[in-house]
């Protein structure tokens, strides 16, 4: 299948390229760079990859030329502090940037686009009694990224209706794993994991409960792939747990034996408290559910961050 792949050189994306790659996908990666990590794998015959903006109208005609089947949407601007710092920013490549990317798929033919949406932000506060949190639940986002995120599915829908382009929308859970960068601002499992091997302390905001339902990236690229094929609309990605940041930094600690001890800042404002998300759908629609456990997911963070020699981290200005 012909599949262009916005954001694929980043965390997630670049996980999602090496599994179609794998399975005899003909890709095409727009992504420019902007937040990813490391090097994108060199191209190939099954992958090419353009250093483009989605919001370009260059990057449209690339899709354009290369007329896919499906398209699997990861760029974005995917940070909520600096969609609260610069609202337009975000909604520059999150709005602006979608819609260039689902008229281009619309004039090339289209027929699949699988968005990664954002679970832990568009439902804003969850009561605890509706947690795990199912897809009926109202979007209520408390930030602008969730706003975007949200808006997005509206976008997706009103193509579908109006176009008949179908759509998997995928509601992640707090992704983790190999190639997430222990130096942004997002990502507790790399950002503790990398200062505890170089041997820095970790911070805890507030006393450590607020939970997250942390999913690992070889799960999620799963669901990725999978939804290229079936699934349709809105779809939770999470595992339907329940995970505090205190037990994310005694998972790591119990996997390096480093006898760690964090340390507790002020609470971060606007934090949402409790997040689990219910994969019921996702299995249901896509045939998944999650395989890799916190301790083994873990485990894999460490070992990526000890060959990429992360433990050499400077202290985080
Ligand atoms: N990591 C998570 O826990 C998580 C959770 C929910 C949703 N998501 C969503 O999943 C997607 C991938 O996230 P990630 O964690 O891999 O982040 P990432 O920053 O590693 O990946 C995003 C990629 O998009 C590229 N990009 C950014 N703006 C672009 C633009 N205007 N044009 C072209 N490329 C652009 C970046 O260079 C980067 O490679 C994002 O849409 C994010 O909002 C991530």
């Amino acid at each position: 299948m012909r599949i262009v792949v916005t954001g694929g050189a980043g965390f997630i994306g670049s996980h999602v390229v090496d599994l179609l790659a794998a399975r005899g996908d003909e890709v095409v990666v727009l992504d420019d760079l902007s937040t990813a990590g490391a090097a994108p794998r060199p191209d190939d015959g099954r992958v090419r990859h353009h250093r483009l903006d989605i919001a370009d109208e260059a990057a449209a005609e690339v899709v354009r030329a290369f007329r896919p089947e499906a398209m699997v949407l990861l760029a974005a601007q995917a940070s909520v502090k600096v969609s609260m710092r610069d609202p337009l920013l975000d909604a520059r490549t999150n709005v602006t940037g979608l819609i260039n990317m689902l008229e281009a798929a619309r004039q090339a033919g289209a027929r699949k686009v699988v968005f990664a949406s954002s679970g832990g932000t568009v439902y804003g506060t969850p009561a605890a009694s509706e947690l795990p949190i199912a897809e009926s639940h109202p979007h209520r986002p408390l930030s602008f990224y969730g706003l975007t995120k949200s808006a997005a599915s509206g976008y997706l829908r009103v193509y579908r209706e109006q176009y008949g382009l179908s759509y998997a929308a995928l509601a992640l859970g707090n992704v983790y794993g190999p190639r997430q960068r222990p130096d942004g601002e997002a990502g507790v499992v790399s950002i503790f994991a990398g200062r505890m091997l170089a041997g820095l302390p970790c911070v805890i905001n507030g006393d450590g409960e607020t939970t997250r339902d942390y999913v690992h990236v070889r799960d999620v690229a799963d669901a990725f792939v999978r939804a290229v094929d079936r699934g349709e609309g809105d779809i939770n990605i999470g595992t339907g747990v329940e995970t505090s940041v205190r037990e994310i930094h005694r998972t790591l600690d119990e996997v390096l034996g480093l006898g760690h001890r964090p340390q507790f800042g002020p609470p971060l404002a606007g934090e949402v408290a409790r997040v689990a998300l219910d994969p019921a759908r996702a299995a249901e629609q896509l045939g998944w559910s999650p395989t890799v456990g916190l301790v083994e997911g873990a485990r894999s963070v460490c070992d990526w961050l000890r060959a990429e020699a992360y433990g050499a981290l400077e202290p985080a200005s």
